[in-house]
């Protein structure tokens, strides 16, 4: 008999093959009173497969990726055929393990805990105990893996997920080749998940995929940039490209610059011994920022598969011009102490575990160009920071001034450019910005926006970036991972970056719960911009 999905009572049509495009979805967990069965965006149910989870007790497991799971299971999209294997050095048995799940689960689920579609997951949670470079660790997990393609039917399938600092995969990766587990048998499949960091530089990126590729293929191998899970990051090509609207004006002839802003309120939390010597620029801008800019800039893909799409963003990195000067047209800065949301907070350099002397940056901005027909002379502005004003992520697509206002002996003194701002979160949707007449005798012209909220446009929750890309993981579906060649032409435009501030451009202080420090502000000033408030 087909494996029914978890948390569905309706036989999915050939999910044992993994993979498989169902062309009616509707029938799809139709029984789950969570689907709503016009829910169209996640029509793929994964075949039976077991992930093996290494950096399961760590914070993002626990808070992301346990909980999407879970989620993942509730709509219906995992297959009863599912195991979960975490790995890792404490002494658990597979009932502490799934103790832990459950403890996850229900602190981080997006959907509502039902108890049946949890036991379910349950009966296939294991848990092997042991040190990465531990081989009798790794024969242990070989048996587990084995049995639960014996007694749950996984098939042979296995993803094994690297929720680990870089420095561990080189034993991960010789143990999984020693045990045999990187290779697959009769036509079952065998991935591994990275997290970025992707290296901390060209070489070292270079480096790390040397060592998992040596015991995986490429396409096996699937990169996590969970912005580009973002429901909101995705819908950027569909607002360019499904529109007649907008691509006759998202060019040089009309945009006048783009920025690009990642503002979070949070500090760097308990992540000094991670965050620390890496800083904003390595751990936001070279991926998530770079992603959002290559969406934002590039040409439209011949399809959305995965080459396609990745040999478009591929280009815009190639295209990428660096300032000549990096001191006038790069912004560093670091949080001191201060006021923020009603709560006085520390500075970065008085945070647990930073060195007092450290001169990692918790803010970073860049100007870059594109030397394409569509963009030259449009600078993109890209700002990250840690304790700014609020959290917030957008792309605002700026446009030049109207060539003439015919409002000169009018009330209308100044009027702001016209704008496009993609919301990325939170308050996810879409605003554009133009002038209106003011209501009266006068003729008085006033900036007024449009908005689209998701949220009054669409009934269905959108899913957490995590959700999709795992299941897109299991499915072996690429077009959101992004290849290694992305990763080093992200690394090139960095680099010199990066070594330019460690030798000439300590961070500049500013206050925690403002927008960054004043070289920031003045950077644009050189160009004559100004950074929006979002
Ligand atoms: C991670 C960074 O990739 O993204 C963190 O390492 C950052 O420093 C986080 O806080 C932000 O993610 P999100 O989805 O909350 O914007």
């Amino acid at each position: 008999m087909t494996p029914t999905p978890i948390g569905s009572e309706t036989e999915p049509r050939d999910s044992d093959s993994v993979g498989q495009r169902l062309a009616d979805t509707s029938a799809v967990g139709a029984d789950n009173p969570l689907r709503d069965p016009r829910d169209r965006r996640l029509p793929l149910i994964a075949g039976p497969c077991s992930m093996v989870m290494f950096g399961v007790t760590g914070d993002l497991a626990k808070k992301k990726l346990l909980p999407a799971i879970y989620d993942l299971a509730n709509r219906g999209l995992l297959p009863p055929a599912f195991g979960l294997v975490g790995f890792g050095r404490r002494e658990w048995s597979d009932d502490d393990f799934a103790d832990y799940v459950e403890e996850s689960v229900r602190a981080g689920a997006r959907t509502p805990f039902v108890e049946d579609v949890f036991a379910q997951l349950r009966a296939g949670l294991r848990f092997v105990t042991g040190a990465f470079d531990d081989a009798s660790a790794f024969e242990r997990l070989t048996e587990v893996v084995g049995e639960l393609d014996r007694t749950r039917g996984t098939g042979g399938n296995h993803a094994f997920y690297l929720s680990i600092p870089p420095s561990a995969f080189p034993d991960v990766c010789e143990q999984l080749a020693n045990s045999g587990l990187n290779t697959p048998r009769d036509g079952s499949w065998r991935r591994v998940v990275i997290e970025k960091p992707f290296g901390h530089d060209l070489a070292s990126a270079r480096e790390l995929n040397d060592v998992v590729e040596k015991v995986f293929r490429p396409e096996d191998v699937f990169r996590i940039d969970h912005y580009l899970g973002k429901e909101t990051v995705q819908n950027i090509l569909a607002f360019r490209f499904a529109n007649q609207l907008f691509e006759p004006v998202w060019n040089a002839n009309y945009v006048d610059h783009v920025q690009i802003t990642m503002a979070e309120d949070i500090g760097i939390g308990s992540r000094a011994g991670y965050y620390d010597g890496i800083g904003t620029a390595r751990d936001v801008i070279q991926n998530h920022l770079l992603q959002l800019l290559a969406l934002t800039a590039m040409e439209e893909p011949v399809s959305f598969d995965a080459a396609d799409l990745r040999t478009e963003k591929e280009k815009v990195f190639k295209a990428i011009e660096l300032p000549a000067d990096l001191a006038q047209h790069t912004a560093r800065g670091q949080y001191v102490g201060g006021w923020q949301g009603g709560e006085l907070v520390k500075g970065y350099l008085e945070e647990e575990g930073i060195p007092a002397d450290s001169t990692t940056e918790t803010f970073a901005a860049i100007r870059l160009d594109l030397a394409t027909r569509r963009w030259a002379g449009v600078p993109f502005y890209l700002r990250a920071g840690k304790r700014l004003g609020r959290r917030v992520t957008e792309i605002a697509v700026v446009f030049r001034r109207a060539p003439f206002l015919p409002f000169r002996d009018t009330d209308t003194a100044d009027l702001g450019q016209n704008a496009i701002v993609i919301r990325v979160q939170p308050d996810e949707g879409v605003t554009i910005r133009f002038g209106s007449k003011v209501p009266g005798t006068q003729m008085e012209v006033r900036d007024v926006t449009m908005d689209f909220a998701y949220g009054s446009s669409f009934t269905e929750e959108s899913p957490e970036a995590y959700e999709r890309l795992i299941l897109d993981m299991l499915l072996g579906d690429p077009p959101l991972f992004p290849r290694q060649q992305e990763v080093e032409l992200s690394w090139r435009i960095l680099d010199p970056i990066t070594e330019f501030w460690a030798q000439h451009m300590p961070p500049a202080p500013y206050r925690a719960g403002t927008w960054g420090p004043e070289t920031a502000y003045e950077m644009l000033a050189r160009d004559g911009r100004t950074w929006r408030r979002p």
